[in-house]
């Protein structure tokens, strides 16, 4: 099977736009591929964090994703920083990344503009130790929300520079997207739904279904109040909420759109909240399961490391002799 690998941070709660545009995919395609999953809090301390809490996130984090369907049985769940392989492996692409890429990065950007006091080295760095995370595996697909694709391209830059420089050594990994890879705000169908954006503009996956209802009812719907309800339209609005719509029923747009031809946007905003939080309900109840065992997903985390180690230290081995470090 090929080999898949992808990234959370433990920095909050998750939202919709985590699930639709990642982990729901993660959990469909672990029959497909020989699948890890890091928590990656290596990148997470890139903006301020409080250090009592980020372990609590890290197995917060891990219930979370096991309780939305991440089989351990089929997947590797890890914490990044257990794997020591992916900070050295960071630094040596560092020295065959130029600047004017990492300078390009959107993500950075944005985040040096809302941490304006704290833009450090390792938030500029980030996306080549996310580059070192995929390439340590070797893993060839990356499925991930849409904001993330220019850091998967960055990757395939350097490894492909790498190959070219030191000799073939990784693979180069292609991103993999879902119908729902950019959920759009609540407030705003032009921004990317995100936490850092309120909590009234997004649904968190821990939302009960009253407050998903409370916070459907106060989503923006269209300019024209009598417009149809169908996934072409000038405004992003509606067909935002279709696709998430689509997303959990997985029906047919057409079926979609006959559905509700003629209904209106209330009853429009109540369907879509309910089928997200019937969408959910198992996450809500399995969620409270797992967290009753804390400790049996710390060894879970530990023995997922332990059995991934060696395929770091097999690439690392590689590296070293390609670079000439042996
Ligand atoms: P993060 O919380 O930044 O670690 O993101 C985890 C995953 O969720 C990444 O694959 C992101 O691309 C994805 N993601 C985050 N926000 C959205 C969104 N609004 N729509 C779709 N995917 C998203
Ligand atoms: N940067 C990703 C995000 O913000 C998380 C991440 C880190 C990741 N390393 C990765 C995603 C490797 C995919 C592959 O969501």
């Amino acid at each position: 099977m090929p080999r898949l690998f992808s990234g959370i941070q433990p920095t909050g709660a998750l939202h919709l736009g985590n699930y639709l545009g990642a982990v729901k995919n993660w959990v469909t395609l672990q029959d497909q591929y020989e699948s890890i999953i890091s928590i990656v809090d290596l990148h997470a301390i890139t903006i301020p964090y409080d250090p009592k809490t980020l372990h609590e996130r890290t197995i917060g984090l891990a219930i979370d994703l096991i309780a939305l369907g991440i089989d351990p049985k089929k997947t590797k769940l890890f914490t990044q920083s257990h794997i020591e392989e992916h900070a050295l492996l960071g630094w040596l692409l560092g020295t065959i990344t130029k600047l004017p890429e990492l300078n390009r990065m959107t993500q950075f950007k944005e985040k040096a503009a809302q941490h304006a006091k704290s833009i450090n080295l390792g938030l500029f760095a980030y996306p080549v130790l996310q580059a070192a995370d995929i390439l340590l595996y070797k893993a060839e697909v990356v499925p991930v929300g849409e904001d993330q694709v220019q850091h998967v391209e960055l990757t395939r830059d350097i490894a492909d520079r790498f190959n070219t420089v030191f000799g073939t050594v990784f693979p180069l990994p292609k991103p993999l997207l879902t119908p729902t890879a950019r959920v759009m705000s609540l407030d705003d169908p032009t921004k990317k739904m995100s936490k850092s954006r309120g909590e009234k503009t997004c649904i968190n996956l821990a939302d009960e279904p009253e407050v998903i209802q409370e916070k459907l009812k106060s989503a923006v719907t269209d300019s024209d109040p009598k417009r149809a309800i169908v996934f072409e339209k000038s405004e992003p609005a509606i067909p935002n909420l279709l696709r998430i719509y689509q997303a959990f029923t997985e029906e047919k747009k057409e079926v979609i759109e006959t559905h509700f031809s003629g209904k209106s946007y209330v009853e429009f905003k109540d369907e879509v909240a309910e089928v997200i939080s019937l969408g959910l309900s198992k996450y809500r109840s399995e969620r409270a399961k797992i967290a009753s065992d804390r400790t049996a997903v710390e060894r879970l985390l530990k023995e997922h490391a332990a059995a991934l180690r060696p395929i770091a230290e097999k690439t690392m081995g590689e590296v070293r002799m390609a670079m000439g470090f042996e």
